[in-house]
């Protein structure tokens, strides 16, 4: 789910707060805590101005999301999809019937469920930032998966993964779909799957979509597309700062930018002011000049060879690797190593 340099968070989370109408006295209404005001804060006032993509999730924000993935230029969800359709039979056989499936920024728990037949796991944990959200979803899953001892646990597990009692500790499987992970740094991405390999034992293992490295037309429209939807999903950050930070964007001083840069290998998403004007939020104002940006998101591609070296480097030894003909997204089942 997304996170930049200072603060990594969920990727596609489920809406976490409503989003009010747009402040009149920007100082006088901030419905975030004061926590993420500041960090908000700091984000903007740095030298290069930044916010972390877990603003993108609002309400709005995570319904622009699911368009996203039904874009025609979107390939990783579709593609990925495709993986899981053509493998899930090799998929169920390397992992084996029994296992605790553990399933990281579950939101409908929709790519989870359709491994549920071939894979037999005994227990489903579905993680994900809001437990309401994920009841419903557990609720109807349990009934057509009577013989599925089922869990949904709400915790942000992009900043600790401490699993409570309740989880079964034989055969931990982390399932990690959707190239989340390209939302952390490698550094980020790293020590989060670390956090993952000291919640298993010798037995556990991960399930892991990450999206691979390719011709940067084909990741600049991904990330730019024609009818805009991606650029209404990064523009809609600066609402949700309005009220989360009582700031005063006004969106349409504002367009996407979302570029591939070759040399990080990553998809940036930023912000750039359409002219020069003035931003104030609760405590604190900037100027912008014409065309100055706020980073909003990175999306780390990976060769093939470097993803499965992440996971060596974080714990886990790739076992298997599928990937679709045009060698777009992999998906790799790896095994727990030794600390
Ligand atoms: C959630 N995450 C994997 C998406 C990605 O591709 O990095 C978020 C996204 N940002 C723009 N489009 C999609």
């Amino acid at each position: 789910m997304p996170p930049d340099t200072t603060t990594n968070s969920l990727h596609a989370v489920p809406p976490s707060g409503k989003q009010g109408p747009r402040p009149a006295s920007s100082a006088a209404l901030a419905h975030g805590s004061a926590a993420v005001r500041a960090e908000i804060a700091a984000g903007l006032a740095a030298r290069q101005a930044e916010v972390s993509p877990k603003f993108l999730y609002d309400a709005l924000g995570s319904r622009l999301f699911e368009a996203i993935c039904e874009l025609p230029e979107y390939y990783p969800t579709r593609t990925e999809a495709a993986i899981f359709a053509a493998h899930g039979e090799a998929m169920a056989r390397a992992i084996g019937p029994g296992s605790t499936l553990i399933d990281l920024g579950a939101g409908h728990c929709a790519k989870a469920a359709k491994l549920f037949t071939r894979l037999q796991p005994a227990q489903y944990v579905a993680i994900d930032i809001s437990a309401d959200f994920l009841r419903e979803s557990i609720d109807s899953l349990q009934q057509r998966f009577p013989a599925i001892d089922m869990l949904g646990l709400g915790l942000d597990f992009s900043s600790s993964l401490d699993l409570p009692a309740s989880v079964r500790e034989e055969r931990r499987v982390f399932f990690y779909p959707g190239s989340s992970i390209g939302n952390f740094t490698p550094e980020q991405a790293c020590a989060f799957l670390r956090r993952a390999r000291a919640q298993c034992g010798d037995d556990g293992a991960l399930l892991i979509g990450i999206d691979l490295v390719k011709d940067s037309e084909l990741l600049d429209a991904a990330y730019d597309d024609a009818i805009g939807v991606t650029a209404a999903f990064n523009l809609n950050l600066l609402r949700h700062l309005n009220h989360l930070a009582g700031a005063d964007f006004d969106v349409r001083q504002w367009r996407h930018r979302g570029r591939f840069n070759a040399a990080e290998s990553r998809i940036e998403m930023h912000l750039e002011a359409r002219h020069d004007l003035t931003v104030t939020w609760q405590g604190g104002q900037r100027d912008f000049d014409a065309g100055e940006r706020i980073h909003t998101e990175n999306s780390y591609k990976y060769r093939q060879s470097a993803a499965v070296g992440l996971l060596e480097q974080s714990g886990f030894q790739a076992r298997e690797v599928w990937t679709d003909p045009h060698g777009w997204f992999a998906v790799i089942y790896a095994h727990a190593i030794g600390a």
